[in-house]
């Protein structure tokens, strides 16, 4: 746009000049002809009206004239600068016009409906939720939150936990056994108990949900894998009562409901003594339905007093310590507070039951 115009070529006199604003005329013409944009519309100004546009140039090439010759040739130049102005203000005014009627035109035909599609919103996995709501509970009530490998070795999973070689879960049948030796995938969050007391003297109070693996066949109330929250409590003069509260407390925060009761059965498991089973009031009814099995209760949690043999292991001395420990299924909470009756469902990835969750 910038190159020199063609009247510096033929000699600079004012016949040529007089003919330079002739065709600088019939150029301007078709250019602004050609504008259909506010960009085109700017570049022609510039290769005209610019610095170093082409009216520049003859206002350059006026200078070599007789003072004569520039009262003739200089109304002519000014008169072509004045018509270039307003033939691009009248361009730029009809640019704005047809910008104007196309946005009325689109408003006009504007069909709310026409971009109507089905939009796919994330959410947070029910799981994830889960979790997060388990996690308020205990971090309400002073626990921290703790985090131990799914790929295990049999220490933790067992002897740290006072389970004997001839315990059913050593069996390849009902565990998953790695290659290497002593390795395994976790049956049970119960393995962080040791990690976490090894790390620190009491009092300790952990929270830890995570996955555990356990070989056997599926069906709706069995998965081979599933999660867990394990829940750990030492201090000096821990007894029973404590943890019955605890149990209490979150069971009620938890089903938001506060007139949950609960009861306790003996139980079995290595670790504690003596071991426990809570069950909670059904949720659901109070003369019994298909939840509670017609029973009223519901069974939620393994739980006991730490076994001093657990404590020792991990550096903790029972004489002066004592302490609660509990575990839940995950999904067994998650499947009674929304009436979910597929634990496999959790793993599907299927949309519409995880769309319910959010
Ligand atoms: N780890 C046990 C299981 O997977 C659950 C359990 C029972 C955890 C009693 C505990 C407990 O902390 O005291 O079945």
């Amino acid at each position: 746009m910038n190159k020199k115009s063609p009247s510096m070529l033929i000699g600079i006199d004012m016949k040529s000049i007089s003919q330079e604003i002739e065709i600088i005329k019939k150029e301007l013409a078709a250019a602004v002809a050609a504008i259909t944009h506010e960009t085109s519309l700017e570049a022609v100004r510039v290769a005209f009206l610019g610095r170093k546009g082409k009216i520049a140039d003859l206002m350059e090439q006026l200078k070599s004239l007789s003072v004569e010759e520039k009262k003739i040739v200089g109304p002519l130049l000014n008169q072509l600068k004045t018509e270039a102005q307003e033939q691009l203000d009248a361009c730029a005014t009809t640019l704005k016009e047809k910008e104007l009627a196309q946005k009325k035109l689109l408003q006009k035909n504007f069909d709310v409906s026409a971009y109507r599609y089905n939009e796919l919103k994330g959410t947070s996995h029910i799981y994830t939720q889960i979790i997060a709501d388990l996690e308020d509970v205990f971090i309400s009530m002073g626990y921290d939150i703790a985090d131990g490998p799914e790929v295990e070795n049999e220490y933790y999973n067992f002897e740290s936990l006072n389970i004997p070689a001839d315990h059913p879960a050593r069996d390849a049948q009902d565990s998953f056994f790695l290659e290497k030796k002593g390795m395994m995938l976790r049956t049970q969050c119960s393995s962080v108990q040791a990690r976490e007391m090894e790390k620190s003297q009491p009092p300790i109070a952990i929270f830890c949900p995570g996955r555990v693996y356990r070989q056997e066949a599926t069906d709706q109330t069995h998965d081979f894998l599933f999660t867990q929250a394990e829940i750990l409590l030492v201090d000096k003069n821990i007894s029973v009562s404590n943890l019955l509260a605890t149990a209490h407390t979150f069971l009620r925060k938890i089903f938001d409901n506060e007139t949950l009761e609960i009861r306790v059965r003996p139980g079995f498991f290595p670790f504690v003594e003596p071991g426990l089973e809570i069950d909670a009031s059904c949720p659901f009814c109070t003369t019994g339905c298909s939840v509670c099995k017609h029973t009223r209760w519901i069974e939620l949690l393994g739980t006991g007093m730490v076994h001093p043999n657990v404590l020792r292991s991990s550096g903790i001395d029972p004489t002066i310590y004592s302490g609660f420990a509990f575990g839940m299924g995950i999904e067994r909470i998650a499947m009674i507070k929304y009436g979910i009756n597929d634990i496999r469902l959790f793993h599907s990835s299927k949309i519409k039951f995880l769309n319910q969750f959010s």
